[in-house]
């Protein structure tokens, strides 16, 4: 059997998914947007042979065999079905940014993982249909198979196929929008985005509003992407985020996946707005602090970042493509 790598980037949620309607196909309950990063990746390799006994896993150069595996075996049997075959596979995933800390390492590793083990297994597959695998193996990761700008559809059929991503716009329609993720802090999160979803969905008191609100900020993240409008994207994306982390925080029990640092930054954001340059922030299940701006204004807010001792460093991306094939293989 063959091997291919694939390299996949990592997204940024402008509108955030934040509930699931069905748990084990990861169908939300409703549609999120988000812009592809350019150079946040993984790299991931996945060869199907009949020497493996078993399906391995290689996160980082190291093996693990904990639910991180299961869920990878979960994915490689989607793709197993598909192709009709039993064999089992090795994988072995490369991220280059921290793990687990709210960077979406997930949307990035999911998407890799869809296009090479499907490759892997002999199968050519669409966008859509990769979208639709990646899905399963984390809800984000639906949306890092597609570059630009783009909106996951939470579908309406309980088997999950009308539930996948497409381009809202491509990178050359807005190449001047850029996302600063600053890194706060690269300890691993405790609550999962996954557990911390479903306790919202469960347990806030807030979360029917979620639902009830959340059409408005999909047309205007829409209509300022379209439009190219920083200002409507920016004001409604930072508006979603506090929402989503609303509901976390008042999930019982509580979650919130801040640290102090986390709001040193936002303060920074809002002072650097007071200040006349334009910038907004996004967070997702983590402590780091996104900050959405235009290329103009890229070199005064990194100054103003470089001078925080809070942030440990920082990524400047671009809109990033889509995920593609790899001639490097990781073994
Ligand atoms: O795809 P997951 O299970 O890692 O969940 C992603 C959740 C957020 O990053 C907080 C929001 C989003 O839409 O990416």
């Amino acid at each position: 059997m063959m091997k291919f790598t694939a390299i996949a980037n990592a997204n940024i949620a402008l509108v955030k998914y934040w509930g699931n309607r069905n748990i084990d196909l990861t169908l939300p309950l409703n549609s999120s947007i988000s812009v592809t990063l350019d150079g946040l990746n993984a790299v991931t390799t996945v060869e199907f042979d009949e020497k493996y006994k078993n399906d391995i896993l290689i996160l980082n150069g190291t093996e693990v065999t904990d639910q991180k595996l299961e869920r990878v075996s979960k994915t490689l049997d989607n793709v197993r079905n598909l192709a009709n075959i039993t064999t089992r596979a090795k994988v072995s995933s490369n991220n280059n940014f921290p793990t687990a800390a709210g960077l979406a390492s997930s949307a990035a590793g999911g998407a890799a993982i869809a296009l090479a083990a499907s490759k892997a297994a002999g199968l050519n597959f669409s966008e859509r249909e990769l979208s639709v695998i990646a899905r399963k193996f984390s809800g984000s990761a639906s949306r890092s198979v597609i570059g630009g700008f783009v909106e996951w559809n939470k579908g309406e059929e309980d088997d999950g196929s009308d539930c996948f991503a497409k381009q809202l716009a491509p990178i050359e329609h807005w190449s001047e929008f850029r996302i600063i993720a600053t890194i706060i802090s690269k300890e691993e999160k405790k609550v999962s985005s996954r557990t911390g979803m479903s306790r919202s969905v469960r347990t806030s008191p807030f979360y029917n509003s979620w639902l009830d609100n959340i059409q408005q900020d999909l047309d205007k993240i829409k209509k300022g992407v379209l439009e190219k409008d920083l200002a409507l994207v920016g004001q409604t994306a930072e508006q979603n985020a506090v929402k989503m982390h609303s509901l976390a925080w008042t999930a019982k029990p509580s979650i919130n996946y801040w640290a102090p640092g986390s709001l040193v930054v936002i303060k920074l954001v809002n002072q650097l707005r007071d200040e006349g340059i334009e910038c907004y922030y996004t967070m997702d299940a983590g402590p780091q602090v996104k900050i959405i701006c235009l290329e103009k204004d890229v070199e005064d807010i990194t100054k103003v970042l470089k001078q925080s001792s809070t942030i440990k460093e920082f990524y400047t991306c671009k809109p990033g493509g889509p995920v593609k094939l790899s001639e490097k293989h990781l073994f």
